[in-house]
Order: C-alpha cells, then structure tokens, then sequence
C-alpha cells in the first residue's frame, strides 16, 4: 500500500540533528513535574476506558463538565476526528497548521482556504462545515481578533486550535475571546517540551457522547494520561509561568540575529519565527548536512521562509554561524 505524503516539514526519518528548530516544543523542556509524573506512570496497564478522574481533573481545571472533555492521541488525532465528526467542508484561514487540510484530504472532504477572516466568514457561509482557526497562527503568528472569532462561532462549528496559546507572551485567559462556544482543542506537550507523548484534550461547548465514540479504544496511554493529568497541577502551571519570559527572551535573540544578517523576520507572540531566506528548500537541506533542522515553510505555501523554533544560545549562535556561511 501507498504511504500518504508526509505533510509536516520538519521531523524526518534522519538520525536526530544536534539542534532542532523545527518543533515548536518548548526548548527549556521537559518540565520537571510532568516528567516525573510520566516517569510513575504504570505503564502495565490499560488505562481506564472513559478516562474518567482524568477528565473530571481537566474539567475542573477548565470550569467545564468533564462530559465535555474529550481526549485524544495528540491534537492531530483529534482533528481527524473532528472532521470526521462534522459533515460538509474544512474551512481553514491559511497559511495555518497542515493538518486541517491533512483531515479533510482523509475524509474525502472540500477544503476551503480563506485568506483573510472576512473571507473564512464568507467561506464558512458558502460552503458549511467545520472551520479551524489556529490562536496563534502557526506558522504566522497571528492572534485572530475577538470579533473574528465570535463572528465564526456564530456562523458554524469552529474549532479553536489553542496549541500555542500557553507559550504566548501574553495571558491567554484574558485576550482568547467568547471561546466557550468554540470546540477548544489543547496539547500541552508543546507548553512542556514532551512532544513524544501522545496526548491532547478537546473542550466541547456541549455534551458530544459520538466525538468520543468515534475513537478506538483506550486511545491513549498511561503516559498521555499523566502528562494531562499533571499538566493542570499548579506545579506545572508555576513552572510555565516562571519560564516563559526565557524563552521570549530566547525567541527576541533569534530574531535580532536573523535581522543583524539582514534576513526579514515575522515573530510570532509564542516561541516561533517565520524567517524570509530565499529559496527554503534548498537552505534547509543545507542546514540539515550541517546538524541543524529547521521547518520548511514551503509546505504552508510559503517557499521564502523557514519557521525557526527558539532555542539556547548555543544552538542560536551555530544557526546564525550556519546561516552567516550560506547565506
Ligand atoms: C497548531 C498546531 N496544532 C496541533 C499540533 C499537533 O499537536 P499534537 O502533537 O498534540 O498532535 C501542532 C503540531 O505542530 C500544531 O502546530
């Protein structure tokens, strides 16, 4: 059988580079707390089918029912599902996260690409079915306004992909607007630097009994089930918190660097840059043959740009020393 085309530009099959740019995952990772609580994980059992104390921690942490909590086997699983779920088209507001379109190519569904919200609300009109808008844009960084997003939720199901949303400069609880009647979808691996846990959570604005149906059984591990879990305790929370400002610190640096090269950059309020290079395909191979990965933005229609993930100085100065030489 066929394999689908990989759509995600940055991990490859390769051996491990010495620094990697390409992930969004929070390079002052793996927080401590949550690490432990996998490490205690007992991992010689199933889970429990319903997830149930876990949902009803995450509910709590969220002022929800745990009803309307679903888990998933990372957020791409989750929006697969959801396409799934909805009938109609994958309304999405690009260039954005590649796996909305990934789900409605899976699906056999339409997929409509709007490049302004103005649009994605004409969009979601013309062509009903599930729109995504991804709080901050991945690789944009764009922070969708208030307006927007209400305006979306009352025109069809929206799903608010909030992926990045604890790594933002910014609090998110007081500038994400009327989400309650979004479908929110969380994954706190990125936030806590364990992207190799397969875990995510979505909050429904209702009870959905068939979005959690639609999942095989026991659809994550003891390990996921631990990272959410302690991913909602204050010691995590406290952890994120005190070291946020490191990583924006981390994330300036890097974009200060690029521009000292001359190169235009796009930060994003997270730990995410989109830098403007020339033909990326090419400079990224070139980094790779060098121990450097960084993300393509090809694949998001955008093929001037590499998206660069903040990371340690050292790793920052052998990019920027790559990047000097190439360039
Ligand atoms: C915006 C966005 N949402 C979701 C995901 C996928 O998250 P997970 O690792 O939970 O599948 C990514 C991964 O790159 C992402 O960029």
């Amino acid at each position: 059988m066929d394999e689908l085309p990989a759509c995600h530009g940055g991990t490859d099959s390769l051996p491990e580079p010495r620094f990697d740019f390409s992930s969004n995952a929070n390079a002052l990772g793996p927080c401590p707390s949550v690490l432990s609580a996998i490490k205690r994980a007992d991992l010689t059992r199933y889970p429990d089918p319903r997830y149930w104390r876990l949902r009803e921690q995450l509910a709590a942490a969220h002022g929800t029912l745990p009803e309307r909590v679903i888990v998933g086997s990372g957020a791409s699983e989750l929006i697969v599902r959801l396409v799934r779920y909805f009938s109609g088209a994958v309304q999405q507001l690009g260039p954005t996260f590649s796996e909305y379109a990934h789900g409605a190519r899976l699906a056999g569904r339409r997929l409509c690409t709007a490049r302004s919200p103005k649009e994605f609300l004409r969009v979601q009109r013309r062509h009903p079915g599930v729109g995504f808008l991804c709080w901050p844009n991945n690789p944009t960084g764009d922070l969708w306004e208030t307006e927007f997003i209400e305006a979306a939720v009352s025109t069809g199901p929206l799903v608010l992909d909030l992926a990045y949303a604890p790594m933002c400069e910014a609090d998110m609880r007081s500038v994400v607007p009327d989400a309650s009647r979004a479908y929110r979808l969380y994954s706190p691996n990125k936030s806590f630097g364990l992207t190799g846990v397969r875990g995510a959570y979505l909050i429904a604005p209702r009870d959905e009994p068939a979005l959690t149906s639609l999942a095989p059984s026991w659809v994550i591990g003891r390990d996921a089930v631990a990272l959410l879990e302690a991913s909602v305790k204050p010691a995590a929370e406290r952890w994120l918190k005190e070291n946020r400002p490191q990583l924006h610190r981390w994330r300036r640096g890097l974009a200060k660097g690029l521009q000292d090269l001359g190169v235009r950059v796009q930060e994003s309020p997270a730990s995410f840059l989109l830098a403007e290079v020339g033909k990326a395909t090419r400079l990224t191979a070139a980094l790779r043959q060098r121990g450097l990965r960084v993300r393509d933005a090809t694949s998001f229609g955008l093929n001037r740009h590499i998206r660069l993930s903040a990371q340690a100085p050292a790793a920052r100065r052998a990019l920027l020393g790559a990047l000097k030489a190439i360039l």
